[in-house]
């Protein structure tokens, strides 16, 4: 029983979507995201793994959308890169919810090296609210568990108890 845990932690710990969240955060400012709100009682960072975690769900449960998974996860990853705390007042974060994508975008290009992909994916997650629609598969998946993650944050109290992206979360917050 005992090697069983730990060959499934073993297996986890080398699965993809870790892999890719480890490396993300590694040259970014990820794990900083952590001191901040969300929704709830969940911090921006788990918020941003989650979302991630359920776009490559997708990914996997519908291979016929053949969804660039790195740019997916990476692109969800970083789609609330915004690194302040929305909820404290403060004039340069006014309207948070309709120019939050644009400082996102802005942080990440100032960490990381973007494909085309992954800047739509941050800069129209918010779509409708924001004008301009994903013009990419993958910023649909992205822009849509962003709002199902959101209510689902809203309303369930501790949520995301999946071992994969907890793990993820983990690693992101003490590499
Ligand atoms: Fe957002
Ligand atoms: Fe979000």
């Amino acid at each position: 029983m005992v090697s069983y845990i730990q060959k499934e932690g073993d297996r986890l710990k080398q699965s993809f979507f870790i892999r890719t969240a480890a490396e993300t955060a590694g040259r970014s400012r990820l794990a900083m995201t952590d001191r901040f709100i969300q929704h709830g009682n969940v911090t921006c960072l788990l918020h941003t793994v989650a979302v991630a975690y359920y776009s490559y769900y997708v990914f996997k449960k519908i291979p016929l959308l053949r969804l660039r998974r790195r740019e997916l996860v990476r692109g969800a990853l970083l789609h609330d890169y915004f690194l302040y705390d929305w909820h404290t007042p403060d004039p340069s974060h006014r309207l948070h919810g309709f120019t939050h994508p644009k400082t996102a975008l802005a942080n990440a290009e100032r960490d990381l090296t973007l494909t085309e992909t992954e800047r739509d994916i941050i800069a129209k997650h918010m779509f409708p609210l924001t004008p301009k629609p994903p013009m990419r598969k993958e910023s649909v998946i992205v822009c849509l568990v962003d709002k199902i993650c959101s209510l689902y944050e809203v309303f369930k109290r501790n949520p995301y108890r999946n071992k994969e992206l907890r793990l993820a979360y983990a690693r992101i917050k003490k590499p």
